[in-house]
């Protein structure tokens, strides 16, 4: 469960920072349950651990996973925004499991070395491709598994490579699913009412991480409870309060928030979230502003603008109450580093004083800071943590008076890249661009 703690913050808000929102986020709340709000066609994610659990495609998934293990050391992930930043978070905080294959990730930028780069990665390992696109148009993966696919059918022939690519995608529209269907590549869903943002306990998450060995029961199981807990609205409901600080925050001028961790294998849960609130509130000239940090580490760069930089900020810290190993500070005859009082205390125990130092330090310098807690690095509390920020996400999209399931801003940079492309039916933007370089 994901507890949030206030502490921090309090001085910071308005006396009626929750009650004065207690209506707006029963409405907010209402909406998510009965799809009834804007961009509610999207709301398929809120019943998502329950009916991925119960439903048909848990059980291939696995079964593909466990053929991807089977034939191969490494698993290539081709996708952009929504369609790979929640397996690359998971992955990277929870890491490979028993018998997993690597995950590999392309198809996310346009740079040839970082492509070159994962083909090198690979080597003469034997791999398989996950190519991930609920359209099947996007530029970025459409371009990398051209690639992936060239080089699968050069390394196993055109059948070989066939029983390789994993597609997922949408139920029937999208130019993958067609592809998918053509060539007879095993296809995966991507729920037509789940956005690509809110899709990592589908197929689109799902079916990297088993491959990687990750426990999925324990991701759904552990979201599962979280939404249990979640459903039960009012005053002591985390999200609501999450959202509600949020918004009161805002009002006061405090538009940037900076997620901080203290587990640098977090980073890529960061850049998810960062995705799922910046695509969901930045519209319509509103919206906080999400960026991350990773502690200690930028505590020595980051550390002097959140203390002392313009006073737009508040932080929230996501921390894990245990970690998974142990270690103990040695002891050092001589002390020259002057740090022999530390010897024999956990590292664990060292890095909490930091935090709670931190959040005083950065409380005292007018950056309020809000604390989510979860007991450890798990499949259970990951999953858990992944429903609690999506669901806050929408009730805080509601609060602010946008459609939290839509991206129209996304398509700008898409018209104009394909216009400079020159893409057929672009030719007039072309001509207009064109006069502006
Ligand atoms: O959240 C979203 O909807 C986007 O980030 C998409 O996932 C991203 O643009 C990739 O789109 P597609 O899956 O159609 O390739």
């Amino acid at each position: 469960m994901v507890r949030l703690e206030l502490k921090r913050a309090a001085g910071f808000l308005p006396e009626d920072w929750l009650s004065g929102r207690l209506d707006a986020l029963k409405d907010a709340a209402e909406k998510l349950r009965t799809g009834s709000g804007a961009g509610g066609a999207f709301t398929g994610w809120v019943t998502l651990p329950e009916d991925a659990l119960n439903g048909e495609e848990l059980p291939r998934v696995k079964a593909a996973a466990k053929r991807i293990q089977e034939q191969s050391k490494v698993l290539v992930v081709i996708g952009i925004g929504g369609s790979y930043l929640g397996a690359r978070a998971v992955y990277e905080l929870l890491g490979k499991g028993e018998g997993g294959v690597e995950l590999l990730f392309a198809g996310n930028s346009l740079s040839t070395d970082d492509l070159m780069g994962v083909i090198r990665a690979i080597g003469g390992r034997d791999f398989s491709v996950n190519v991930i696109s609920k359209s099947g148009t996007t530029t970025e993966p459409a371009v990398a598994f051209r690639v992936f696919k060239e080089l699968l059918e050069k390394r196993y022939g055109k059948a070989g490579a066939r029983e390789r690519i994993y597609a997922t995608t949408d139920g029937e529209r999208g130019a993958l699913c067609a592809a998918a269907e053509q060539e007879g590549y095993e296809r995966f869903l991507v729920p037509d009412a789940v956005g690509g943002r809110y899709s990592v306990l589908t197929a689109v998450g799902l079916l990297p991480l088993a491959a990687a060995g990750v426990d999925v029961d324990g991701l759904l199981s552990g979201a599962l409870a979280e939404r249990n807990v979640l459903a039960v609205g009012g005053e002591d409901n985390a999200a609501w309060r999450y959202a509600a600080a949020r918004s009161a925050l805002y009002e006061q001028g405090k538009n940037i928030e900076v997620l901080a961790s203290y587990e640098p294998s977090f980073r890529m849960f960061t850049e998810w979230w960062k995705q799922l609130f910046g695509e969901s509130e930045g519209k319509e000239g509103k919206g906080i502003f999400p960026a991350g940090v990773s502690y200690t580490a930028d505590l020595h760069s980051m550390g002097q603008y959140i203390q002392e930089g313009r006073r737009a900020l508040f932080e929230t810290v996501v921390w894990f109450e245990r970690s998974r190993e142990t270690l103990a500070v040695p002891s050092q005859p001589g002390n020259a580093d002057g740090l022999e009082f530390l010897a024999g205390k956990s590292l664990s125990f060292v890095q909490e004083q930091a935090m709670e130092g931190t959040a005083l330090a950065h409380a005292d310098g007018g950056v309020p800071n809000l604390r989510l807690t979860v007991e450890a690095v798990s499949a259970q509390q990951t999953g858990a943590l992944l429903y609690f920020f999506e669901y806050a996400c929408g009730l805080s999209g509601y609060l602010l008076g946008v459609n939290p399931f839509d991206q129209p801003g996304v398509e700008a940079y898409k018209k104009n890249m394909f216009a400079l492309l020159g893409k057929p039916g672009y030719e007039q933007r072309r001509e207009e661009l064109l006069g502006k370089l």
